[in-house]
């Protein structure tokens, strides 16, 4: 057989075989099997050097045609397979978006969480600034500093876990005041701050009293602050927590680091002030502790007691939380029980 015939019938062999191809690897068997360097092809043209001289240039020719017509279809096939595989592809990765999804449960802040943020909102408002204490702190700051000095008797109300004799788990949110007055550049305008967070007392756990609990702290030192605009303070917070229709009234008590100090009611929120089971018939709800600051507080941490005055307060979300929600026993808020937590939904 001459070398052309060689050629038409390697060409129609290769042919055969790139039509059965079923993948693209397959095809690139094809591909060096036949143009290959050692492919069926190029051994043909090997041939071409006993050929008659004349004759050669239409083999070549023919060789030429040959190859590019095998390129060409195998390329064209390639592509077409190519196609094919990712149609194939596509159709196995259809998503179907109306199948419903996965539940994904969206969690909540702890209702105690709420009841601060909603009262650190109303002081942003005001223009405080939200400072937070340590709650590891030194017997300095946590008493000395709040006009308790050792063995002053309302200390054994605050017995608390120590973990050297001069450094404890504060027993109140109080310290941030001396913390805050000794850091604040009065030039720049008057200190007003509130400070929410945890604090310890050595306590026997029971339905009001948890060994760990939160308060809320809060000041405004400037020239010239007086009771009224403690009480008007008081009296937003009072509204924000409990309701529009809410009015305060203030008895008077003892705090060593204020003078005068002063507990804080609410008129009952739930019967309005005639009398109910939850003020237990007096119309009003203690709800927090107040007072103009001790001049010995504002002199310790470097203020001059003369020219700035004002005051300050604590209150216990815990407390508030329960009154609020109708809870009888703060130890729910500290067992992680979802079944307890899931009731308080944040409004809004
Ligand atoms: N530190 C007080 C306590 O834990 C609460 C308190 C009362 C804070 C009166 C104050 C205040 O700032 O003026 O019992």
């Amino acid at each position: 057989m001459g070398i052309e015939e060689q050629l038409t019938t390697v060409l129609a062999k290769a042919v055969i075989e790139a039509d059965k191809a079923e993948s693209v690897k397959e095809l690139e068997t094809i591909r060096v099997s036949y143009l290959g360097k050692k492919g069926e092809i190029t051994s043909v043209l090997k041939g071409v050097k006993d050929v008659a001289p004349e004759q050669r240039p239409v083999i070549g020719k023919k060789a030429n045609e040959v190859r590019d017509e095998l390129t060409t279809l195998l390329s064209h096939k390639k592509e077409r397979l190519e196609k094919e595989a990712l149609e194939r592809q596509l159709e196995k990765e259809t998503i179907d978006v109306t199948l419903p999804g996965k539940q994904v449960s969206k969690g909540q802040t702890h209702v105690l969480t709420q009841i601060m943020e909603e009262i650190e909102d109303l002081f942003l408002g005001m223009g405080y600034q939200i400072i937070e204490g340590n709650e590891v702190e030194s017997d300095h700051y946590n008493f000395e500093r709040v006009n308790l000095p050792q063995n002053h008797p309302a200390r054994d109300m605050q017995d608390t876990f120590y973990i050297t004799p001069d450094v404890l788990l504060r027993t109140h949110t109080s310290p941030i005041q001396a913390r805050t007055l000794e850091s604040h550049d009065f030039s720049k305008g008057p200190l007003k701050m509130i400070s929410p967070g945890k604090v310890y007392r050595r306590d026997t756990d029971d339905a009001t009293h948890s060994h760990q609990f939160h308060q809320i702290e809060g000041m405004v030192i400037a020239e010239n602050i007086t009771m009224a605009d403690l009480k008007g303070t008081l009296e937003l917070l009072a509204k924000k927590m409990f309701g529009e229709d809410r009015e305060i009234r203030l008895r008077p008590s003892y705090f060593p680091f204020t003078e005068p100090s002063v507990e804080v009611d609410v008129s009952c929120f739930k019967c309005g002030g005639t009398g109910c089971n939850v003020c237990k018939g007096t119309g009003w709800i203690e709800i927090l502790g107040a007072g103009m600051t001790h001049p010995n507080v504002l002199e310790m941490s470097g203020v001059d007691s003369t020219k700035y005055s004002g005051f300050a307060f604590g209150l216990g979300p815990d407390r508030i939380a329960m009154l609020k929600y109708g809870v009888d026993d703060i130890r729910n808020f500290y067992l992680n029980d979802q079944r307890f937590l899931k009731q308080f939904k944040r409004k809004g």
